[in-house]
């Protein structure tokens, strides 16, 4: 099945370079109705599966506050319901990847996107994300390339520009070394300079590398969200963890958009070899469950003693 319906060559143009949208067919394989994702919520690994909701308190500066729940043992047809009805959003992580039925389409995505723009994917890793009507994802940056495929619902996405003041090198350093555990600092005020888009379903939506955004739901939402490496976000992090250890441990005030491409060049070896002796750091913040999905309980949310993620 051919996955990308209106692509032309101004597209190409567009692809990764601009915010840009293009029409795709995922709805048409039948992978996304209610009884498709049922199937999956229950052949799923538990371990590549999140269920979560927000914070009733999110510090406004850093709203990436999100809880984990325990749906074990719940149905699939209830986790669906609960996504409809509560705070709920479930992130089938590698969906795409795991499932081989699924795995066939992200073969076609991809294998499309790869004609039209002569461009490899590398690692293209695909999950779907199931959120509630009022669900929202705070502001943040992907430190891959991302395409966000909307299938079902309606959901407002902002996009910021790609500056110093929407994310500061030293925020998107501390970031990629695992060193904050906190997302990118937000103030409502960027949202005057956003590029705003009612995506809706058959759209997909991809901007240039790490641009920040956020995206708050109008509706019950279905999307997919796929992720993949290329040489410039390879170059990119590696000079981000170079940068950090410039800034952290020589009090230098390095800039990637002011270094030449030979300096790029060393820093890269630099910021790997960081990488292998071990100067990124994995986040030692334990995740835990603070509630269980209950259907008796309005909302689907029933609290529970918070306890270190185990499933
Ligand atoms: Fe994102």
């Amino acid at each position: 099945m051919k996955m990308l319906t209106d692509w032309s060559d101004s597209h190409t143009e567009s692809f990764q370079n601009e915010i840009m949208t293009f029409g795709h067919n995922l709805e048409n394989t039948g992978l996304f109705s209610d009884e498709a994702l049922i199937s999956l919520l229950e052949r799923h690994p538990s371990e590549h599966l999140d269920v979560c909701s927000m914070s009733d308190t999110p510090d406004p500066k850093y709203p990436n506050q999100f809880l984990t729940g325990d749906f074990r043992g719940v149905p699939g047809e209830v986790l669906l319901s609960a996504a409809k009805a509560g705070r709920i959003w479930i992130n089938v992580r590698k969906a795409m990847n795991i499932h081989p039925e699924y795995r066939k389409v992200l073969d076609q995505m991809y294998g499309g996107l790869a004609r039209e723009t002569g461009q490899k994917a590398h690692n293209a890793n695909g999950g779907i994300l199931i959120s509630s009507p009022i669900s929202q994802t705070p502001y943040h940056f992907d430190k891959t390339e991302t395409i966000l495929w909307h299938v079902r619902g309606e959901k407002r996405l902002y996009v910021y520009p790609l500056t110093q003041e929407f994310i500061a090198d030293k925020d998107y350093e501390a970031i990629i070394t695992n060193d904050l555990v906190d997302d990118l600092p937000y103030d409502k005020s960027y949202d005057a300079s956003a590029k705003i888009v009612d995506l809706q379903p058959g759209q997909a939506i991809t901007w240039p590398l790490n641009s920040p955004h956020r995206v708050d739901n109008s509706s019950f939402c279905v999307s997919v969200t796929t992720e993949y490496s290329t040489r410039e976000s390879g170059i990119k992090n590696a000079n981000m963890i170079a940068n950090a250890a410039l800034r952290r441990k020589l009090g230098r005030s390095p800039s990637y958009l002011s270094d030449g491409p030979l300096k790029r060049l060393a820093k890269t070896g630099l910021g790997v070899a960081l990488r292998k002796f071990g100067f990124v750091t994995k986040s030692d913040t334990p995740d835990m469950v603070t509630f269980k999905i209950d259907p008796a309980v309005k909302g689907f949310i029933a609290r529970t003693e918070p306890f270190i993620r185990n499933f």
